[in-house]
């Protein structure tokens, strides 16, 4: 067998689970129930127009490409006013940059846990964490039931029961969360989190590390994230914000102390051996930090909690027969809503057909029997747009059971 011959059938192996991914180009016309671009920034003109005054503001002799890394030619005052500037937004010691969340949390977790640590992660954690994780030196890592503070606080007991370094304060523990998680779209209960840690850790030896790549810009005061929100940032040892979501842009911040950006600078491999972000994306991540920290962004936030209500409000109207399996998964504020049913391509596709952009999520992406359909709101969004999407879904409940399928 070649690799190709084995490439080919690993991908057939995949076809035949219905689970195969592939790169799709959306009409241009179709309605965004889908990304992540929650405030509708990316498409705004207050957004553009401040970004394109900042890139011709600039002297010519102003070099557009970072052209190295950070550790080399990569870095510039332009880049470390930047954090300081997005630090003091979040209210943090210090603040430092990674050309994606993705490579945050690898730099993360694969450099700050030290050997012996514990890890213990949500089991709906991102790959991305799961990524640091697996290039962790720490020795042991263990998974709790989502956003279950009973949950940490048995896994947590048990290891304290079986580690006395943990128990005298010796060894480190890290409890790597979302604070909103991106299939689900549900908010964890952090302060309830903070409690059990206090409680069973009161040496001081554990540390949040929360993702807030969901809640930027659209949960907490100016958009600044749920832990903000809580008032707890202080509790955080490590916070992670993304700016390819609801900040049309691209890159992420790591919010910490100044011994572990230090740290980060020494150690984090996927900072160090990468060619740092140029400045058109600081440019657009200082426009994004403009927007929200002058309030500007806030009535995007109130809009899309609007529709967040009226979403609801349509989806919980829908004649939905005893016979068909359809459930609706969703955090009262959250832009994100999950439509479960085990036909979840179907619907889907019967969406796009109509011209309304929504996403079937599958296993590996989410654990075997929690397909669904999930929908994703954006300040952009019109009542119109809801009403339609809904309108289609229930033909497509009604089509069902006309079939007499169970779906
Ligand atoms: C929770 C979470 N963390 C990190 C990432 C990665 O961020 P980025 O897209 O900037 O690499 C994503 C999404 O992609 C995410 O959903």
């Amino acid at each position: 067998m070649t690799l190709i011959d084995s490439l080919t059938s690993a991908l057939a192996r995949r076809e035949a689970k219905s689970s195969r991914r592939r790169l799709t180009v959306l009409p241009q016309t179709a309605v965004d129930f889908s990304s992540n671009d929650f405030l509708s920034l990316s498409t705004s003109s207050a957004y553009r127009d401040r970004f394109l005054s900042h890139l011709n503001n600039t002297p010519e002799s102003f070099p557009f490409a970072s052209g190295g890394s950070r550790l080399l030619d990569g870095n510039s005052a332009y880049a470390e006013e930047l954090e300081r500037f997005v630090a003091t937004f979040h209210k943090a010691p210090t603040a430092l940059l990674f050309n994606s969340g993705f490579d945050a949390n690898v730099g993360v977790l694969s450099s700050i846990p030290q050997p012996g640590d514990l890890i213990l992660y949500d089991e709906l954690i991102h790959a991305s964490i799961h990524e640091g994780m697996r290039l962790s030196r720490a020795g042991r890592r263990k998974m709790f039931a989502h956003s279950s503070s009973a949950a940490l606080r048995d896994v947590l007991k048990a290891e304290i029961e079986a580690d006395h370094g943990i128990q005298r304060g010796t060894r480190n523990v890290f409890i790597v969360i979302e604070s909103i998680y991106s299939m689900d779209g549900d908010v964890a209960p952090v302060k309830d989190f903070i409690q059990v840690v206090d409680e069973l850790l009161p040496r001081g030896n554990g540390y949040f590390i929360v993702d807030e790549a969901h809640a930027t810009g659209v949960f907490g005061p100016q958009g600044a994230g749920v832990v903000q929100q809580l008032g707890v940032q202080d509790r955080m040892f490590i916070r992670v914000h993304t700016f390819g979501k609801a900040l049309a842009s691209h890159g992420a911040i790591v919010l910490c102390g100044p011994e572990t950006r230090d740290y980060l600078i020494n150690y984090a491999r996927s900072l160090i051996y990468t060619t740092a972000l140029g400045f058109p994306f600081l440019a657009s991540i200082r426009t994004a930090y403009e927007l929200l920290s002058s309030g500007q962004t806030e009535s995007l936030q109130g809009r899309v909690q609007q529709l967040i209500r009226h979403l609801r409000q349509r989806l919980d109207s829908l004649r939905v027969s005893p016979s068909v399996m359809f459930e609706i998964d969703h955090f009262p504020t959250s832009p994100i809503v999950s439509l479960r049913t085990s036909q979840p391509r179907q619907l889907a596709s019967a969406c796009q057909q109509d011209g309304y952009v929504v996403r079937a999520i599958m296993p590996p992406t989410i654990p075997a029997g929690k397909e669904r359909v999930r929908v994703c709101l954006h300040a952009g969004n019109t009542e119109e747009q809801i009403d339609g999407l809904v309108r289609t879904i229930q033909v497509w409940l009604d089509n069902h059971l006309q079939n007499n399928a169970k779906l």
